[in-house]
């Protein structure tokens, strides 16, 4: 097969940043998606709706010019998101969702959530107007293993929580285990789940072995190569509980290759290069426009897009990096090759 012609994708789970680097990879993202969830987890945080609405004007602005790409935004959950916010949030055209980042589970997230009960009284009233919540699923206590913190928060927190509130729906971010894709598909259809390209292609090989490659850390971190095989038959299965979400999450170079790198893999210059990459190593390309194109839109109850976009077998050379404002950031698989190619209109 050289040419796959699918309805044009959506990001589910991407952060643009803003400033500088916003405005490098906004055009990256509108190239390939009709939309995109963008996360709040900005400096400062997007805590209201108004907030949320004055992020999207500067993504929108810093669109090139003709782009239709159409930015879905979230607010970041602290425990005195109000019941009026929420409401307001259900109500607003362009609110569709509100992340809950533990506290100190990642970039950004030391406003996060400490105590899981006390936003109970939130999730409740998310619950009730259908706001979708969007988690970060690792525990954060220092004690606990890194490779295990997605599994611990699946039995500690997320059982919980999906018990408490069978009706809130509920995307459990960036899946990364075993156990994430088992409870997921145990769940109700209200509990779905992305996954990002780098979690399909890697596993924990690719950041330590031969060298530590920081381009490859992310959080949650990727795992063991069984971890790797079952999510891959999971994106792969044409369950509609699994869609795209790259989890893109821009850095300078300069803060990843450094003695305390931060977390996050570059991935939206070729969002979906390189997850037709991993759909072909298991001869599921038949599978990627459900995967890419409808499910998440399904999820989030909003109508499939209807134009086409059309990958061609054409292997290319990924940059060494792309520049930001006197800086860069270095892709996933930078200078490697990549064998699908988007055709541009
Ligand atoms: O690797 C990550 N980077 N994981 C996250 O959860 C956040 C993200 C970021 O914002 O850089
Ligand atoms: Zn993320």
């Amino acid at each position: 097969m050289h040419k796959i012609t699918l309805i044009q994708p959506d990001d589910w789970h991407l952060h643009v940043r803003n400033g500088a680097i916003l405005n490098t990879v906004i055009a990256h993202t509108a190239q390939q998606f009709g939309r995109a969830i963008i996360m709040p987890n900005l400096n400062p945080l997007i805590l209201t709706v108004d907030q949320a609405l004055d992020y999207r004007a500067e993504i929108l602005n810093a669109l090139p010019s003709g782009s239709n790409f159409n930015p879905l935004m979230t607010l970041y959950l602290t425990k005195a998101l109000s019941a009026e916010e929420i409401k307001k949030a259900a109500n607003a055209e362009h609110i569709h969702a509100v992340k809950l980042y533990p506290a100190g589970a990642t970039t950004n997230s030391d406003s996060g959530v400490s105590d899981l009960k006390g936003i109970y009284p939130i999730l409740k009233m998310m619950e009730e107007v259908d706001l979708p919540l969007l988690i970060h699923g690792e525990v954060t206590h220092q004690e606990s293993d890194i490779f295990d913190r997605e599994k611990e928060f699946v039995d500690s927190s997320l059982t919980d929580i999906v018990n408490n509130f069978p009706n809130l729906r509920i995307v459990v971010e960036h899946v990364t285990t075993k156990e994430a894709v088992d409870f997921v598909l145990a769940a109700s259809d209200k509990v779905a789940a992305t996954i990002t390209p780098q979690h399909l292609l890697f596993n924990r090989n690719a950041i330590l072995a031969g060298g530590i490659r920081p381009h490859h850390y992310c959080l949650p971190i990727i795992k063991r190569e069984h971890h790797r095989l079952a999510l891959v038959e999971a994106a792969t299965s044409g369950n509609p509980k699994f869609f795209l979400g790259t989890d893109s999450a821009p850095h300078l170079t300069g803060d990843k290759e450094s003695s305390c790198g931060c977390a996050g893999c570059y991935s939206a210059y070729g969002a979906l290069e390189l997850y037709a990459e991993a759909f072909e190593a298991v001869d599921a390309l038949d599978k990627l426009e459900g995967f890419a194109s409808f499910f998440g839109a399904d999820f989030y109850q909003l109508p499939r897009n209807t134009r086409s976009i059309t990958l061609q077998k054409q292997p290319w050379e990924v940059p060494a990096s792309y520049p930001v404002a006197g800086h860069t950031i270095t892709p996933l698989k930078a200078n490697e090759i990549l064998n699908w190619k988007l055709l541009l209109n």
